[in-house]
């Protein structure tokens, strides 16, 4: 038997490791469909052999929109049994696009739809295939037939990335650990597909000591089809860690999260200014502001020194008109309410330029992606205000990819499509709560979701927006890249040339248009931005909600780019990923910890970023409200100065990025990338970035004075301070 074993493992490209498991690098293959090929019985013999680690194409085979069958043959040692259960594992790897397996003939599962599903084509080449296999359709240590048929859209096809593997399925493949956040309260889910039976442990921990603070433990069965779910309590900054060890596999499940602690003290009842202490705007566009005061409701606003052209609706606390004449007007904002009356000076700066302070609003994508609609835009701006974000100085509502319709109109002008009904009915309306609206385009003649973009209307395209009443274009290069030969040319001007075409428009509607550059940080385009009038550009790709990206982005990548940021034009390394995200209709709360959540909005705060939430505000809960509404952190992000941040040391795993303020106060936060909590002596940290002679040092989550001291910092968590010395 040995030796048959290693005869065939050598003849088709399969091998037995360490007897958990079998790979196979090899099958054999043929181009069509017919439905004999899923037969165990059927001779393939005079098929060729194809390697599964390289696609088709690379082997002769060019099918596109068609298919082909791979049909893998191999001995399953008896040693792959497991006590508790024989099912096997089937583990294909990713296939390009679509596949239908069967297994000695059996059909086991497929993995996307093709043109001929009910509901046409779907490409998933990039999941793996694992299958389970039942026990009695496997021939234990004699050779098996896996058939596989796959379904190729564009080219390249088929097996692509490495060998098929045939293991012992783990418990994971049959029961599943989840702790899901529902009505504010975390509980743990336990699901199985087979009758299961085993030992639940739940340990709460304080997140800083790792201290335990509670330990329980019990058995549970948990049948096939019903859930047992079970509530886990944390207070403060603690830590619950569920774990279920299964009696027949002897493996254990494990799955922990944190409490989503709240730091920010609630705002007082009496009238409190949050909003920025400039605007800038040209002469002759229109005003948009928002008095941002938070504070029990209803209020009455009333602002002194308005100049000619501006009013207020005393109601919403909203500035409308416009003024004609460059220049500086000293206002004092005032807010009424049954507790008392708070005045703000600000100042309204009618001149060439705007964005003075970073754009603080929310845009759809990291939320709603490509399901983005009119009435979801609507819920969030509704929530914007009826939640008091607005009361914090978030103001821009801006849509992302997926609002435009399939064709332009006959004369060429871009429209929606089904799901933004009215577009400029939601202008008016942001508008006339002191809200503005933001859009999306390309320069391409597509946009990465595979929508229209703006390529040779860029004309037409500046002027519908500004009918629309849109405020601020997100202009994304992506399908650019199919106009853009970089061989040809990659010259700065190059890189510049679609942006400074759609400025030159922008620039003359009668409107302001914050305009965003998303085009990922190509050619250093900190060092030219500016040059294009842009007024924030994207530094980076695309954020997403893990440690790994916030780290990349957020630290890594923002080193040394301070010297670029300022009023007017700032560095944007992408939106918030706090709250409820998912860049889809399958909304989930963010990925990241707590812990990694304050150190996300400390971070943007320091880097003058632009502040635009990623979340469905409608759906907000009371910690990302804490994360986004502390008007001492906003204040850091919206200093009139303007400085980004710069990285003051880097030591084992220890950041401390600082920025001065226009009160002389300096912004410090000293975060912690270690999986492990950092004791600080706050002296000494302060001391090591030059920062003696302290005379105050302010805790801004906490929005308290705190002493010289040791503190202790949560794994990927942060202590923000400013800081005043002599
Ligand atoms: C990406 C961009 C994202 C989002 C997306 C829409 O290129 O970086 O932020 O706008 O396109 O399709």
């Amino acid at each position: 038997m040995k030796k048959f074993l290693l005869m065939v493992a050598l003849g088709l490209g399969w091998s037995v490791l360490a007897s958990a498991q079998v790979s196979v690098n090899e099958g054999r293959f043929q181009k069509g469909d017919n439905p004999a090929w899923s037969q165990a019985a059927f001779n393939d013999s005079d098929w060729p052999v194809l390697s599964l680690e390289k696609d088709w194409n690379k082997q002769g085979y060019k099918i596109s929109n068609g298919f082909g069958w791979y049909r893998i043959h191999v001995v399953i040692p008896s040693s792959l049994k497991r006590g508790s259960t024989d099912k096997v594992l089937l583990d294909l790897g990713p296939i390009d696009d679509c596949d239908e397996t069967w297994f000695n003939g059996t059909r086991i599962g497929k993995t996307g739809t093709t043109p001929e599903d009910p509901e046409g084509y779907a490409s998933d080449w990039d999941s793996p295939r694992r299958y389970v296999v039942e026990p009695k359709l496997v021939k234990w240590d004699k050779e098996n037939v896996i058939a596989v048929r796959v379904y190729n859209g564009g080219d390249p096809g088929g097996f692509f990335e490495r060998p098929a593997f045939i293991t012992k399925p783990s418990l994971e493949d049959f029961v599943s650990l989840k702790l899901e956040r529902k009505d504010g309260q975390y509980q743990a889910v336990l699901h199985s597909k087979v009758p299961s039976r085993g030992l639940v442990k739940v340990v709460t921990k304080e997140v800083l000591s790792d201290q335990v603070v509670r330990e329980n433990q019990w058995k549970t069965t948990v049948s096939p089809r019903t859930d047992v779910a079970f509530c886990v309590n944390m207070q403060g900054q603690q830590r619950v860690e569920v774990t279920f060890t299964d009696d027949k596999f002897g493996e254990t499940l494990a799955a922990s999260v944190a409490a989503p602690y709240i730091l920010t003290p609630p705002a007082p009842a009496t009238p409190r200014y949050n909003g920025p202490l400039v605007f800038g705007v040209r002469p002759g566009s229109p005003v948009i502001f928002r008095l941002a005061f938070s504070g029990e409701k209803p209020m009455k606003y009333a602002v002194e020194g308005l100049p000619k052209g501006v009013t207020l609706d005393p109601d919403k606390g909203v500035l409308s008109g416009s003024v004609a004449e460059k220049g500086d007007y000293p206002l004092v904002l005032i807010a009424r309410n049954a507790k008392g009356e708070t005045r703000a000076e600000f100042t309204l700066k009618v001149g060439d330029k705007i964005a003075l302070t970073p754009p603080m609003g929310w845009n759809s994508w990291n939320c709603w992606g490509l399901s983005v609609s009119q009435e979801k835009v609507m819920s969030s701006a509704a929530a914007l205000i009826n939640r008091g974000l607005a009361d914090y100085g978030y103001s821009y509502m801006n849509i992302d990819d997926a609002w435009e319709a399939e064709e332009r109109a006959p004369d060429g002008r871009i429209v929606t499509n089904e799901k933004f009904p009215d577009i400029k009915a939601l202008g008016d309306w942001l508008h006339s709560n002191g809200l503005k609206m933001g859009i999306y385009s390309s320069p391409g003649d597509r946009t990465c979701g595979g929508y229209l973009g703006t390529l040779d209307h860029e004309w037409q395209d500046a002027e519908t927006w500004n009918e629309w009443g849109v405020d601020y274009l997100k202009y994304d290069w992506c399908g650019y890249s199919r106009v853009f030969n970089p061989d040809r040319d990659h010259s700065v001007a190059a890189y510049a040339r679609p942006y400074m075409k759609m400025q030159q428009y922008l620039r003359q509607q009668p409107r302001d248009i914050f305009y965003s550059l998303c085009q990922y940080g190509m050619a250093d385009v900190w060092t030219w931005g500016h040059a294009v009038d842009a007024n924030s550009w994207r530094t980076t790709g695309d954020i997403t909600d893990t440690w790994a990206s916030l780290y990349d982005i957020g630290f890594k990548r923002q080193v040394g780019l301070h010297p670029y940021a300022g009023p007017g034009h700032w560095n944007d390394p992408d939106m918030l990923v706090v709250g409820k995200v998912g860049w889809s209709d399958n909304l989930r709360d963010s990925r990241l910890t707590p812990d990694e959540q304050y150190t996300h909005i400390s971070l943007w705060s320091l880097l003058a970023a632009n502040m635009l939430i990623g979340c469905d505000i409608a759906q907000i809960d009371d910690f990302t409200f804490n994360l986004l509404c502390n008007n001492e952190v906003n204040a850091v992000n919206q200093d009139i100065l303007g400085h980004q941040a710069h990285m003051d040391l880097d030591e084992d795993g220890v950041q401390t990025w600082s920025r001065d303020l226009y009160d002389g106060g300096i912004a410090v936060g000293i975060f912690n990338l270690n999986e492990a909590t950092l004791p600080v002596d706050l002296a000494g940290a302060l001391a090591k970035i030059g920062l003696e002679d302290v005379v105050k040092v302010r805790d801004l989550w906490r929005q308290k004075d705190i002493p010289m001291g040791l503190y202790h910092i949560a794994p990927h968590g942060v202590l923000y301070l400013k800081v005043t010395v002599k």
